[in-house]
């Protein structure tokens, strides 16, 4: 793996970092910005990492190092992450060797912030880590607690041994779904009234997308049936639709050679009977829309589903304190569809779901799971939502063994 070490005080803690990851076994290729040498000696990683210490792209012998070092590496940890690092990353600047190495890898990447609680919290930053994040990449906390020059806030970087923790935990999960085929859906469809009029909703799609790059990074062949248009996950192929009916086409087509199936859209539950042919006019005065039903298409897929798939679907709720809680509404759902399992979540609470970065999500499973994933970032329940999805899917391989 590649440890990216950026300029801040707290790059004498990558030290311990490097030494925890090389007694574990890791292959260590350190990878030191300019500024980063003034805070702890090249010699020290060195001697302490599998390789020495690279610093730029031009003093090697070798003409492109970046390439191999992203290229080769199964993951990069960055330890510590400063603002400056952050922000040429987000911006795709890559103005030496390490920020050259992120843009030139597709292997998972853990950034661990460390900064003043100032910069941590000034909207440029908190902008560039919600883009990282919605790239995928892997973002640990810092943490609150003492900073340089005796300041206390947060911005402290992230323990050592849980840098490693979570740097082991992208690691396990490496092919984990190699040679599963998975169907993913995202975005709110769009059921038209007339050419230029639809109905709607909230639905960004964020999840779904996270779902879809996470599944893909732990080895699925990822199908991902989308209404909106973000840039697709690499290694994930993407059919655009728009519509229920359109969705439930194209998902029913891919989901023929799936085991996973993975309903994160929010589907229109009504759509227009009609649709006029052209735009209806002010004058004539509000239409009369007359609403049918659309295909429930995960109910569908659950009734015609294979003995090895797994089916996963979504129940975007608004939880008041009188009416019944997140984790009844769920368990009905996954009784009325037929799922294996419901992510549940409580739209109307703040950072919860429709639009934002973020994602609260109770997991519910037939089996009996039921697992709280607090407010975190959409990579992370993605991350939880495929874990659930992983344990029923070798579940099933150890109870087909003969
Ligand atoms: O029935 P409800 O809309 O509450 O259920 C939400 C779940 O059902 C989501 O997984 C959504 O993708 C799926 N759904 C569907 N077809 C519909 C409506 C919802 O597949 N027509």
């Amino acid at each position: 793996m590649v440890l990216g070490v950026s300029g801040g005080i707290a790059a004498y803690k990558a030290v311990e970092v490097c030494r925890r990851l090389t007694d574990a076994g890791a292959v260590v290729s350190p990878v030191m910005t300019a500024a980063a040498t003034r805070f702890v000696g090249e010699t020290t990683l060195s001697a302490l990492a599998s390789e020495p210490v690279r610093r730029s792209l031009f003093d090697d012998a070798e003409p492109i190092p970046h390439t191999r070092l992203g290229q080769g590496a199964d993951l990069i940890i960055v330890v510590p992450a400063t603002a400056r690092l952050i922000g040429a990353y987000a911006a795709g600047i890559s103005s030496d060797l390490l920020t050259a190495t992120l843009l030139a890898t597709r292997a998972p990447v853990l950034v661990c912030p460390a900064m003043h609680t100032e910069m941590w919290e000034h909207p440029a930053v908190v902008e560039n880590i919600a883009t990282l994040r919605r790239r995928g990449v892997h973002v640990l906390e810092p943490a609150a607690g003492r900073l340089a020059g005796g300041d206390v806030g947060r911005g402290r970087l992230a323990d050592p041994a849980d840098i490693v923790a979570a740097a082991a935990r992208l690691l396990d999960r490496r092919g984990e779904m190699a040679g599963v085929g998975a169907v993913v859906t995202a975005g709110g469809t769009r059921e038209p009234i007339d050419p230029v009029r639809f109905i709607g909703n909230r639905s960004s799609g964020k999840q779904g997308y996270a779902i879809a790059a996470e599944l893909a990074r732990r080895g699925a062949t990822v199908s991902l049936v989308s209404t909106v248009d973000l840039p697709p996950p690499p290694g994930v192929a993407v059919t655009v639709v728009e519509t229920a009916a359109e969705m439930e086409a194209a998902v029913t087509a891919a989901a023929a050679s799936a085991g996973v199936v993975v309903m994160a859209a929010a589907v229109a539950d009504f759509r227009p009977k009609a649709t006029a042919a052209t735009k209806i006019k002010k004058h004539d005065g509000p239409p009369d829309v007359v609403l049918e039903p659309t295909p429930d298409i995960l109910a569908g897929l659950c009734r015609r589903r294979r003995p090895d798939q797994v089916i996963v679907g979504f129940a975007a709720e608004t939880i008041v304190a009188e009416g019944p809680t997140l984790a009844e509404l769920a368990a009905t759902k996954l009784e009325a569809k037929g799922a294996d399992l419901i992510v549940a979540n409580d739209v109307a609470a703040p950072g919860v779901g429709f639009a934002h970065d973020t994602n609260a999500v109770l997991i519910v499973g037939r089996d009996g799971l039921r697992s709280n994933v607090d407010l975190t970032d959409k990579a992370q329940v993605a991350a939880a939502v495929v874990d659930a999805v992983t344990r029923l899917i070798h579940n099933q391989e150890e109870q087909d063994q003969p």
